[in-house]
Order: structure tokens, then C-alpha cells, then sequence
């Protein structure tokens, strides 16, 4: 990604973190929640989503700042579902973002509601958009109720569960992770078509820019789970194999896996080839195709 890509993407990541910062300043305490909230909002990563929302929104003409409640609307689902993720009950990690997870700071029930809450607060984030009309936000709550919900994120949540009592086929660990992952992802790049009032070609161009994205990121993370090191990976390493997970690793290897995804990475780029304004997206893609982290 060339010089002037990447501040782009710094000036996304710092508009998305002035607003997350401020999302709940000025609120009553209420103990440890807004502590516990913020200490997984605020505590880093990638924020790929939200720049997905902020880029493909540019992409399809409109304003990134017109996206912007719904680009921080998407990351506060997203850090739910990592809180929720790491808890005992389920991957029972204790790294994350480079930081003890949450429950190991604030313990399993302020964790739990420290979710509940960025997952709430989120779609209030979508309702008190004030620049986005009344249908926009609509559509928006509907995206992202779909995307995060049991005919999404959540519903690949369980099914991953079940990737660990019994051995996944390849057809069902794609549709696993289509719904974990690839969901929210391409949801993250709907609600950018969204704030941009983006015509029908141009959305659906976008969408299989953002599956295909969304799958290469998920077959990234299961490889990055055998060869990374925690720190610079932020979370641990091994996690997947400790918990006898099937994944993309572990029904293909690393090598076919990583041929995978530069397959994908390259035929989301080839998606957007015939947009102007493309080339953001294009360069991520081709970038989160050798991530590291
Ligand atoms: C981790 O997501 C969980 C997966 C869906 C693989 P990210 O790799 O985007 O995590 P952060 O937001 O950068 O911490
Ligand atoms: C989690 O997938 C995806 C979510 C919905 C949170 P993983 O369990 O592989 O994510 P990491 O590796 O812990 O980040
Ligand atoms: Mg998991
Ligand atoms: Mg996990
Ligand atoms: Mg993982």
C-alpha cells in the first residue's frame, strides 16, 4: 500500500477512535461496566470494519463522515464478540488486542455485560445517526441485526462450538465461518454502500468484494493461529489446536490455505477493478492477504 493509502487509512482509524472515545463520555457510572466496555473498545486492533464502512461508502460517492455512526456501530459488535468470544465458556483466551482479556480484568459477569452493552449501545449508535436519514438507519439496524445475529455472526459462533465436539467437513467449516466472520464483514462494507445511498451495481460489486475478503481474513486468522507469535499477533497462538477446533489449517494444511487466500484476495481485487476509487480497497485486500496480525 503506497504512502498516501495508508495515511488515508491512519485518518480513518483516528476519525473512528475519536468518536468510539467519545461515545460514552459524560454517562452516570455504573461501576465497572463503561470501564470494562472501553477497555476492549479502546484498546486497538485493526479496526478493519469500520474502515471498510468509512472506504466503501467514499467508494460509492458519499461523504466517509455520513458512515461514520455506523463504522463505529459495527466495531462495538465486533468488540462484543471478541469479549464474548475469549470467555471461559467458549475459546477461553487470555490475550487480546495485547492486553488481558476482559474477563481477566474485570471478571466473567462484568465481561458478559460489558458485551451486552457495546452490542446495545451499538444499534443506538445507528438510531441517533443524525446524518443519515430515517431509512438509512433502517436499513442499517437491518444489516447489522442480520449480520450479527443467529443468521450470522452468532449463529457461526455455535457452529464453531461444534467444530470442537466433532470433525467439520469443509463445506460446513466455510459455512461457519461465512456466518462468524464473513457476516459482519460484509455487512461492515453494506453499511458503506448504505451511508452513500450506493445504486445496486456498485453494492453488488461491493458485496463480493467484501465475501471473498471476509473468507480470505478467516483463513488468514487460522493460519496466523499456527505460524504467529502471540506478541505480535496480540492474542495467543495455539488456541484453535487446544481446543481441537476444526479449521480452514486443519482440513487443509497451511500451504493450500495460504494459496487460498491470495486466490481471494486476488479475485476481490479483480470485484472492484472496474471502479474508480477502487484502490484503497483493492490495496487492502492485497495487504490483509499477507497480514501478520
Ligand atoms: C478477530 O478479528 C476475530 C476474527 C473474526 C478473526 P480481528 O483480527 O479483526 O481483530 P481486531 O479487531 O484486529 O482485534
Ligand atoms: C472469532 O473467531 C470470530 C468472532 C465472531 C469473535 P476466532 O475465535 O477464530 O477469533 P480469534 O482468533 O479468537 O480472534
Ligand atoms: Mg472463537
Ligand atoms: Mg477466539
Ligand atoms: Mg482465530
Amino acid at each position: 500500500m503506497d504512502q498516501a493509502l495508508r495515511a488515508q487509512v491512519a485518518g480513518d482509524v483516528a476519525m473512528v477512535e475519536d468518536r468510539l472515545r467519545a461515545v460514552f463520555a459524560g454517562q452516570p457510572p455504573r461501576g465497572e461496566l463503561y470501564p470494562a466496555m472501553e477497555y476492549s473498545l479502546l484498546a486497538g486492533g485493526k479496526r478493519l470494519r469500520p474502515v471498510l464502512t468509512l472506504e466503501t461508502c467514499r467508494m460509492c460517492g458519499g461523504e466517509p463522515e455520513a458512515a461514520l455512526p455506523l463504522a463505529c456501530a459495527v466495531e462495538m459488535v465486533h468488540t462484543y464478540s471478541l469479549i464474548h468470544d475469549d470467555l471461559p465458556a467458549m475459546d477461553d483466551d487470555d490475550l487480546r488486542r495485547g492486553k488481558p482479556t476482559n474477563h481477566k480484568v474485570y471478571g466473567e459477569a462484568t465481561a458478559i455485560l460489558a458485551g451486552d452493552g457495546l452490542l446495545t449501545a451499538a444499534f443506538g449508535q445507528i438510531a441517533g445517526a443524525e446524518t443519515l436519514t430515517a431509512d438509512q438507519r433502517l436499513a442499517a439496524v437491518s444489516a447489522l441485526s442480520e449480520a450479527a445475529g443467529p443468521q450470522g455472526m452468532v449463529g457461526g459462533q455455535i457452529l464453531d462450538m461444534e467444530g470442537e465436539r466433532r470433525a467439520l467437513s469443509l463445506a460446513e467449516t466455510e459455512e461457519l465461518q461465512r456466518l462468524k466472520t464473513g457476516a459482519l464483514i460484509a455487512c461492515a462494507a453494506r453499511l458503506g454502500c448504505i451511508a452513500a445511498r450506493a445504486d445496486g451495481e456498485r453494492m453488488a460489486a461491493v458485496e463480493g468484494y467484501a465475501q471473498r475478503l471476509g473468507l480470505a481474513f478467516q483463513i488468514r486468522d487460522d493460519i496466523l493461529d499456527v505460524t504467529a507469535t502471540a506478541q505480535v499477533l496480540g492474542k495467543p497462538i495455539g488456541s484453535d489446536r487446544a481446543s481441537g477446533k476444526t479449521t480452514f489449517v486443519t482440513l487443509l494444511g497451511l500451504e493450500r490455505c495460504q494459496q487460498w487466500v491470495e486466490r481471494l484476495s486476488r479475485e476481490a481485487c479483480q470485484t472492484l477493478e472496474p471502479y474508480q476509487d477502487s484502490g484503497l480497497l483493492r490495496a487492502l485486500a492485497e495487504e490483509l492477504a499477507r497480514r501478520e496480525f
